[in-house]
């Protein structure tokens, strides 16, 4: 079968990362092929995309949660760091769904320009379709070099807005918008690692014109 279609089919999202660091030259060519290599939508790319360091990622931590609704009673959020937030375990039972994948060890945040009524001049669809383009792009390139890869989009947005703060080279304000974890998987997300990817949305709808 096609090189590229093998490793599509193949990659599958991941919990748990092994402790082993991305050798640099593969990090290399992934933030090179994060740096605009999709498509280019009239050369504009309102995002921009960061490689989480060491020092901030226990900061950012207590944010990287989301809750079930109904959600936890009196829990704002998760304040128990990384390691013994994972050890601990039970988060589930308290409604807390935890981003265990944020401990990868490379971790790459998509921010987006932070504005009031959030009019980007290409649209905000079409911005979140082209990060969206990027992010497939990125994981299918840590897959070609042997690298395992999950997406992040659920976090608690304003605690992590008061914690970091994004600018750019004009003083543009950003807030972080989803993140691709990346390393060599250690267990995967799915309980049946398995399972068909397909569940049959192709070809699937009628089409007919409006009778009028
Ligand atoms: C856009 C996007 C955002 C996601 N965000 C999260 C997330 O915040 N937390 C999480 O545990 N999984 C997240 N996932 C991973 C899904 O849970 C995962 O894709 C699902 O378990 C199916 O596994 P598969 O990718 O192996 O098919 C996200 C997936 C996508 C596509």
């Amino acid at each position: 079968m096609n090189e590229y279609i093998n490793l599509a089919n193949s990659r599958r999202s991941w919990s748990f990362f092994k402790d082993i660091e991305v050798p640099e030259e593969y990090e290399k060519i992934i933030l090179e092929q994060a740096n605009c290599i999709t498509p280019a939508l009239a050369d504009n790319y309102l995002y921009r995309i960061d490689k989480i360091n060491y020092e901030i990622k226990p900061k950012m931590w207590h944010y990287m949660h989301s809750t079930y609704i109904p959600g936890p009673p009196n829990v704002k959020f998760l304040n128990t760091p990384m390691e013994d937030a994972l050890k601990t375990g039970g988060w589930h039972e308290r409604n807390i769904c935890i981003n265990s994948h944020f401990t990868a060890p490379l971790v790459l945040m998509i921010s987006i320009p932070f504005g009031e009524n959030e009019n980007y001049e290409i649209g905000k669809d079409t911005l979140n379709i082209q990060i969206g383009l990027s992010m497939w792009h990125i994981a299918m390139v840590a897959q070609s070099l042997g690298l395992n890869s999950t997406f992040l989009r659920s976090f608690d947005t304003a605690g992590l807005n008061k914690t970091i703060s994004l600018s750019d080279e004009n003083s543009k304000l950003y807030k972080p918008w989803a993140f691709i974890c990346i390393g060599y998987g250690k267990t995967k997300k799915d309980v049946d690692p398995n399972r068909k990817k397909h569940l049959n949305i192709v070809n699937t709808l009628t089409i007919e014109p409006r009778q009028s």
